[in-house]
């Protein structure tokens, strides 16, 4: 398995290309089994989520192909006929979000057999919110052998649904349901996440009535068939965080490129609390260092509150801090990870239930450590990137699941980091 391997104490300096948003990229790929037109996806980033998301389109009769580099990569589906409704576990229990294929087969077949991620009971598994909405636009679902079988035979009915809470999955689920479904539908409590309001325009480019975007109630009128479109998805609001919090770590200065500001609004804030500098300019944001940061306290909230997937980095960037800061996690109950890892790294952080509090020390030290998941992984870079000597981080395929060529992108703005194969 590789490992990454990063001598740290070298400050950032140049710029950086942010890649297309994986989150918006994700499920709109998932939006392609609606039509049986194509649908050209354009600034798809190139890491193993696609690939593999891809591979799961594949088994129900999507075609992909693939042109051009870098923001002009173009990711072409074609679902003409729909071959299978089947999603088998070997392939859902990789990723998550390949539970979006649910609404869209049900929508355009009026039938599929899922996996439930995990294979998990229902309840306890977090799909609940997309299967008891999918069941107020008619459909019936039962559960058998780890599956999830959801019939629509006459098709789906738009119906009014409200979500207990906010879940940008279930909300993206059911954007693309109630797309096809007959009549109106309107969802309240809806998640407001760019990656959702990305992929509610796709599907407007589709075809899709679709208001209140952005807002947290969506309404929908149903249509009889949608085409194929054109889009291009949006940056990476998560990588530029992370680049972000990295000048934080290491020092230096980072022009991000090729995004917008907006997408960070609620992290600028925090970020300049603790002695960053952020210079926005139209579609780059220039971030810099000026010395020692200051703790700050931050809760993870849904958008546009501070995003949850950028809580391990920021508690990788207190860990040096003047104070103490106080990282509270509401989204989900197991996202801690990496707290032990950073405290091999000689970080001072303590767990009280779902708030992390950590207490600055001045350096932290290099060491072997392990990647649990795909934003704790990043976090540890970014801690490595500001220790004291060599740090490893193994257990990388996390990192190759979100971070579009992290090591030639941190390399070119002078990171001394390297992959070691094998
Ligand atoms: C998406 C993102 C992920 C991000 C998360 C929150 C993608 C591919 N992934 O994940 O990176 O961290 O949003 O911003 O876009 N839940 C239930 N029942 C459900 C659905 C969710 O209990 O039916 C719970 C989850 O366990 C979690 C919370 O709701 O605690 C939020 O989950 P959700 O917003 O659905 O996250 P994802 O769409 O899975």
């Amino acid at each position: 398995m590789d490992r990454i391997e990063i001598t740290g104490g070298m400050p950032l300096q140049g710029e950086i290309t942010i890649s297309g948003a994986k989150n918006a990229a994700l499920p709109l790929m998932v939006a392609s089994l609606l039509t049986d037109e194509p649908l050209a996806l354009v600034n798809v980033p190139d890491l193993a989520d696609i690939r593999t998301l891809s591979e799961i389109l594949a088994a129900h009769g999507v075609t992909a192909e693939i042109a051009g580099e870098t923001t002009a990569r173009t990711l072409t589906l074609s679902a003409r006929q729909i071959t299978s409704t089947v999603a088998h576990y070997d392939l859902v229990r990789k990723m998550r979000a390949s539970f979006l294929v649910i609404g869209p087969l049900l929508a355009r077949c009026g039938e599929a057999k899922v996996s439930l991620p995990g294979g998990c009971a229902i309840g306890t598994r977090p799909v609940d919110l997309h299967l008891n909405a999918l069941e107020r636009l008619g459909a019936q679902i039962e559960l058998e052998d780890g599956y999830v079988l959801a019939s629509a035979p006459q098709g789906l009915k738009g119906a009014e649904i409200e979500f207990p809470f906010v879940s940008v999955g279930a909300t993206q689920n059911l954007l693309m349901a109630a797309s096809l479904a007959k009549g109106d539908t309107i969802l309240r409590n809806a998640a407001r996440e760019p990656e959702t309001v990305d992929l509610g325009q796709c599907l407007i480019a589709m075809g899709a009535k679709i208001e209140g975007l952005g807002t947290s109630t969506v309404k929908l009128t149903g249509v009889s068939r949608l085409t194929g479109a054109r889009h291009t998805v949006l940056p990476d609001r998560i990588e530029m965080g992370t680049y972000a919090m990295m000048v934080g770590t290491a020092g230096g200065q980072l022009r991000l490129r090729q995004t917008d500001a907006d997408l960070i609004r609620s992290v600028i804030p925090v970020l300049t609390h603790a002695g960053l500098t952020v210079k926005e300019a139209p579609g780059e944001v220039t971030v810099s260092n000026g010395g020692q940061h200051l703790g700050v306290d931050v809760t993870t909230e849904p958008y546009p509150g501070f995003p949850t997937d950028l809580q391990a980095q920021f508690m990788a960037l207190m860990s040096t801090c003047q104070g103490k800061s106080h990282i509270t996690e509401t989204i989900f109950e197991n996202r801690f990870m990496h707290v032990p890892e950073l405290g091999r790294m000689g970080a001072r952080i303590a767990i009280d239930g779902q708030t992390a509090t950590v207490t600055g020390v001045p350096k932290l030290k290099g060491a072997p450590v392990m990647a649990t998941d795909l934003r704790a992984s990043v976090s540890l870079i970014a801690a490595a990137l500001g220790a004291e000597g060599t740090t490893t981080v193994s257990r990388v395929y996390h990192l190759d699941r979100g971070f579009e060529k992290i090591e030639d992108k941190l390399s070119k703005v002078g990171a001394q980091i390297r992959r070691i194969r094998g």
